[in-house]
């Protein structure tokens, strides 16, 4: 509980100073362990990772999708720009880091480093590591989230975000069908790289 507190204060200071690198640090000493502060302090880019996201299948959706490894997980931040308003849509880290297909296909499926079913990540049971929450347009067909992802890691390893991609559905994941969630095709896509 402590932690997911922790995580959702400092989702609230990146959201205030996007692109201000450091400016965490404040609430970071107050708060974080001695090992997560060094990770923080000599992390350079191993810690923090981003998405731009391009239209795919002949939409006008975009957006950009930050992550930020914090002690509980990896902070994302998420603008999708380009929906139709109060719109569903599924939302998830695939394993492919290639968004060439104008479909969105060669991402590949679900990133799933753990073997797990499909499922949904504040669900309790289990999920692909790179399952997220649907996102929900405003009125204004916008999506501006931020949220704690447990599953995976923004620094080298098997669970690494690195390298993978971003995939906006055109649908709303059911969190039950396997193993894709029944999202319907892909309307944007980004490689995830270190930032
Ligand atoms: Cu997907
Ligand atoms: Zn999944």
């Amino acid at each position: 509980m402590k932690r997911v507190l922790f995580g959702l204060a400092i989702g609230a200071s990146a959201i205030a100073m996007a692109g201000c690198a450091g400016s965490d640090k404040s609430a970071t000493a107050a708060t974080a362990a001695p090992s997560a502060m060094a990770a923080s302090a000599s992390g350079g880019g191993s810690t923090k990772a981003a998405a731009t996201l391009a239209a795919k299948s002949g939409t006008n959706t975009a957006g950009r999708v930050t992550f930020d490894q914090q002690s509980g997980g990896v902070l994302v931040g998420v603008l999708v720009t380009g929906l139709a308003p109060g719109s569903v849509h599924g939302f998830h880290v695939h394993e492919k880091g290639d968004c060439s297909a104008p479909d969105g296909m060669s991402a590949g499926g679900h990133f799933n480093p753990g073997g797990k079913p499909h499922g949904q990540m504040t669900g309790g049971g289990d999920h692909h590591a790179g399952d997220m929450n649907n996102l929900t347009a405003d009125a204004s067909g916008n999506a501006r989230v931020q949220f704690l992802m447990p599953a995976v890691t923004v620094a080298p390893g098997a669970n690494s975000v690195v390298g993978k991609a971003v995939i906006v559905h055109k649908d709303p994941d059911d969190y039950r069908t396997q193993p894709t969630g029944n999202a319907g095709g892909r309307i944007a896509c980004g490689v995830i790289a270190a930032s």
